[in-house]
């Protein structure tokens, strides 16, 4: 029970003497923290000076995630273990970022060999396509892409498409257009492709499983779409590709698999932007830049892997999230990239932690109480809430709660030291916004300075910042592929540690089962004028009238 174990005790204990120890005094007492309180490595500065930890804190969380197993866990997944259990599955994105030459087992067959080889069709069909030497059905070339798929299937794709959109030019030709389709609204469908030609548009229907409801019928609504003009089943082939694991289905879908990119079940679908999910992206940045962000992404495996504890910017930064978590109460984790590139970090990142560490059962199937309806024996919390905006924009928006609202919400703070766009002293400003808002957050504004400043007493307490509020800053030279890949990573280990810790199976996702067969159960009753259900009967009138 971890609970129970020396460490976890010795935190508690740790977090009560220290809990009313202000940031200020903190800092005031020790001139060497902010130098001192960083893991510089793979290319991340990662600043945890303004966490609330005292040169004790990391050691005993070290202690801790010895007491957890953390490294016999990382080790389990890089040899492909089936660590996934209740699905009885291996966790293996790192091998899709694998060097060639590598070697990983599942199974009894090495991994590598298999994903360089849809690496190499994708490059393949990447390179004819950006070239304009792949043409529609009437020989016009693609000019406009479209993903369909929803969750880990759009999710990475959207967020990699944006954050790369710098790299998406290609030599002499004009832009592409790409699109993104999930939701089953069709007025996602309908506005992604008002202004399209379907001569000139090829459709990527992304879904590892293909029995997706949203995604098989945004694919059946783009099937027609590209008939209704180009008429001929034939020109399906030339329209429409696949990313999936189940070749079946892609065929009864009329998809001929030859243009199916796949990928394997030891890839978790929050994990996939780097898999043949990722075709979107080498198609929108080209397979060089591709194969950049896939360098990143190793590298930080890399480090993972290797690196010790203290120095391990996945181990700190998950420790530190639980920390948080656990030990200060936090139930919040806000996002906040300071470049607009980003924009779509905080909701990719959404579904990699929450989907991955939102589970109220432990691996070995107690249920945790931590105030959830489960109501279990053993008692603490797992994955808190992630939200994010880029920054400047969110400093208008919900800061104010960050900086006076009752609750705790620690901070990741992302910036890069080199614009991609640089335009007068627009960066310097950005970054000097990010960097005053976790001095901010840290060290507030008491009332006595508040009122040297000449405010009157009675509003002096509605100027007060309290400060201690924690934040982690991580610095980075340049957005890059490469550095792409190193940030998403970096995430995705993070929230490997914190599921290890908390003991729960980060990597299957029973909780969105429910909803899923309620709806197709719901959608036929809609059907029905007797339903018993008065908020269907309102619905069925309505929707009549
Ligand atoms: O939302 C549940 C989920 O299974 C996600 O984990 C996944 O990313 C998404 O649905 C889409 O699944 P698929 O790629 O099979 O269409």
């Amino acid at each position: 029970m971890l609970t129970e174990l020396p460490a976890w005790k010795a935190l508690e204990n740790h977090w009560r003497a220290m809990q009313g120890t202000h940031l200020r005094s903190l800092f005031a007492g020790d001139p060497a923290r902010a130098a001192d309180f960083v893991v510089d490595a793979a290319g991340i500065y990662f600043d945890f000076s303004k966490s609330r930890t005292t040169r004790d804190t990391l050691p005993l969380l070290i202690d801790l995630a010895n007491q957890c197993g953390l490294a016999e866990h990382i080790q389990a997944m890089f040899r492909g273990e089936k660590i996934n259990r209740t699905e009885d599955r291996a966790v293996l994105h790192v091998a899709l970022r694998a060097p060639r030459g590598a070697g990983i087992v599942v199974d009894g067959e090495n991994v590598v060999p298999k994903v360089h080889e849809v690496l190499d069709r994708m490059a393949q069909f990447a390179g004819r396509l950006r070239s304009g030497e792949w043409k529609g059905h009437t020989g016009k070339p693609i000019r406009n892409v479209v993903n369909v798929g929803i969750g880990g299937s759009d999710l990475g794709p959207v967020m990699a498409y944006e954050a790369l959109r710098h790299y998406s030019r290609r030599d002499g030709l004009p832009d592409q257009v790409f699109r993104f389709v999930s939701n089953v609204d069709g007025t996602d469908f309908a506005e992604a492709t008002r202004d399209l030609d379907p001569e000139e548009t090829l459709f990527v229907i992304s879904s590892k499983t293909f029995t997706t409801i949203e995604t098989m019928t945004n694919a059946e609504s783009a099937r027609r779409w590209a008939l209704a003009r180009l008429v001929s089943e034939a020109a399906v082939a030339k329209h429409f590709v696949a990313v999936s694991t189940n070749a079946e289905a892609v065929s009864r879908f009329g998809i001929d698999t030859a243009n199916m990119f796949g990928f394997w079940d030891w890839v978790g679908g929050r994990y996939s932007m780097d898999s043949a999910i990722g075709l979107s992206t080498m198609l929108a940045i080209g397979p060089e830049n591709f194969q950049s962000m896939l360098a990143g992404f190793h590298a930080m495996d890399e480090h993972f892997r290797i690196a010790p504890f203290a120095k391990n910017l996945p181990v700190v930064m998950g420790l530190l999230a639980v920390w948080n978590n656990n030990f200060l109460g936090a139930d919040t984790v806000a996002v906040l990239p300071y470049d607009q590139y980003l924009k779509r970090f905080p909701a990719y990142l959404q579904q990699l932690t929450m989907e991955s560490n939102g589970k109220s059962v432990t691996l070995a199937g107690e249920a945790l109480a931590g105030g959830t309806p489960a109501g279990g024996s053993a008692d603490y919390q797992t994955g808190p809430i992630y939200f994010g905006e880029p920054g400047t924009n969110g400093q208008h928006s919900f800061y104010q709660l960050l900086h006076q609202g009752t609750r705790v919400v620690p901070c990741d703070f992302i910036g890069f030291a080199q614009s991609l766009n640089p335009l007068g002293e627009h960066h310097d400003l950005l970054m000097a916004n990010m960097f005053a808002q976790a001095e901010a957050l840290a060290f507030g504004k008491s009332k006595e300075e508040v009122i040297a400043e000449g405010t009157p007493d009675w509003l002096a307490p509605h100027r007060v910042f309290q400060g201690n509020r924690p934040s982690n800053s991580l610095l980075l030279e340049r957005l890059t592929p490469h550095a792409l890949g190193r940030l998403v990573a970096l995430y995705e280990h993070s929230v490997f540690t914190q599921g290890v810790i908390w003991n729960i199976n980060s990597f299957d996702q029973w909780g969105v089962e429910l909803g899923k067969k309620l709806a197709n159960s719901i959608v036929k009753e809609l059907q029905n004028d007797k339903t018993p259900k008065p908020l269907l009967q309102r619905y069925r009138q309505l929707r009549k009238a």
